[in-house]
């Protein structure tokens, strides 16, 4: 699964103008690309100058990869890398924004894991979830049945669980011509 970064993260940023000091991103790099390694905490980082990053990736690979990729911004202090799984985060109303890009297919329970983010996230805080699989096109449910734990979830599930994990404001968009998706919901 390759995600176009040029042009569909960018996209998927309907954040606006939003006043961010603190952002955790759940998962930062693709294992096995490497040169889009780290990509998003980078990019995040230059949309929010002031902001400082926590990424986090329970893969040792991952975690090698993103410090690569960020280590200027490492050794400025504005991010740090950790290894850690998101259904167990230890964060408590630290956040202004949360990214979770193509991760929670393998996340061991929506609600469970939307329950540590939402705890992270200061209140008024943002979620931003971007996949490039709506849960119902061919391609993304073919790619369930080959790699084992990956689950395509749909809008309506994904915004199911935010809700019952203690979000509101809930809104999604669907890209309109390919499945990629992104819903945002606040604290
Ligand atoms: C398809 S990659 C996407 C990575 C990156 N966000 C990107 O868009 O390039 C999925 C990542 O999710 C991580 N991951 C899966 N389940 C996780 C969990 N429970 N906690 C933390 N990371 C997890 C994997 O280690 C992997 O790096």
């Amino acid at each position: 699964m390759k995600v176009n970064y040029k042009n569909w993260m960018p996209k998927g940023m309907v954040l606006g103008n939003l006043a961010v000091t603190c952002v955790l991103i759940i998962v930062t790099v693709l294992v096995g690309l490497a040169p889009i390694g780290g990509r998003n905490a980078n990019e995040l980082m230059r949309k929010y100058p002031l902001s400082n990053v926590t990424a986090v990736d329970y893969s040792e690979v991952s975690v090698a990869k993103a410090k690569d990729y960020n280590k200027e911004l490492i050794n400025q202090g504005r991010c740090k890398v950790q290894q850690g799984d998101v259904s167990a985060l230890d964060f408590n109303e630290e956040y202004d924004l949360a990214t979770a890009f193509e991760t929670i297919y393998f996340w061991p329970g929506l609600e469970k894991c939307f329950t540590q983010v939402n705890k992270a996230l200061k209140p008024g805080g943002t979620f931003m979830i971007v996949n490039e699989a709506d849960g119902r096109d061919k391609a993304s449910l073919q790619y369930e049945k080959i790699i084992e734990g990956m689950k395509c979830h749909t809008i309506e599930t994904i915004e199911e669980a935010l809700v019952k994990s203690g979000f509101s404001q809930v809104t999604s968009d669907h890209h309109e011509s390919k499945p990629w998706i992104t819903v945002i919901a606040k604290k």
